[in-house]
C-alpha cells in the first residue's frame, strides 16, 4: 500500500479519535455518586467482565457497554440478576460502589470514530 492511501486511512482515524477525547474531556464526571473510573478499569478486569463484552466494553461474545451503559440503578440491578446468559456478580463478589466504579469506567470510554470518516468502509 502507498504512504499516501496509508494517511488517507490513519488522519481521519486520529482526527475523529482527537474529537472523541476532546468531547469526553469536556463534559464533566456526574458528581453524585460518581465512581472512580481508574478503579473501575481494575476491577473490569479482575472480575472478568472484559471476557466477554472486551476490555474497553466494546462486545464481543457479548454486547457493547460502554460508552453509554445502562443508567446506575439499572445497572446494578442487570449485574446483579442478569435475565439470560451472563453470570450474576451478587454483593458478595462486588459492592454496589464497585459497581459504580465499573460504570464509570465504562462511561469515561471514547466514542469509536463514525464510519462515515473511515475511507476504507466506504462503498
Ligand atoms: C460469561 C460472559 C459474561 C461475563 C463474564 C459478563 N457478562 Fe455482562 N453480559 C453477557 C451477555 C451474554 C449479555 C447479554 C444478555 C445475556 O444474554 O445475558 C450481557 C449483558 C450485560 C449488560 C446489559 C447490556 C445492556 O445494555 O442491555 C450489562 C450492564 C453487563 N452485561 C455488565 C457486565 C459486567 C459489569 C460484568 C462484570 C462484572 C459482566 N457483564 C460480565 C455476558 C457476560
Amino acid at each position: 500500500m502507498k504512504t499516501w492511501m496509508l494517511m488517507l486511512l490513519v488522519v481521519p482515524v486520529l482526527a475523529a479519535a482527537g474529537a472523541a477525547a476532546q468531547t469526553s474531556a469536556q463534559t464533566p464526571a456526574p458528581t453524585t455518586l460518581a465512581g472512580d473510573a481508574a478503579a473501575g478499569k481494575k476491577l473490569f478486569v479482575s472480575l472478568g467482565c472484559w471476557t466477554c463484552h472486551g476490555y474497553e466494553g466494546q462486545g464481543g461474545a457479548a454486547p457493547r457497554i460502554a460508552p453509554r451503559p445502562l443508567a446506575r440503578a439499572a445497572f446494578t440491578a442487570y449485574v446483579r440478576r442478569p435475565p439470560q446468559r451472563m453470570p450474576n456478580y451478587p454483593d458478595s463478589v462486588v459492592s454496589d460502589e464497585q459497581l459504580g466504579h465499573i460504570h464509570a469506567y465504562l462511561q469515561s470510554r471514547p466514542m469509536p470514530p463514525p464510519v462515515k470518516s473511515i475511507p476504507l468502509l466506504q462503498p
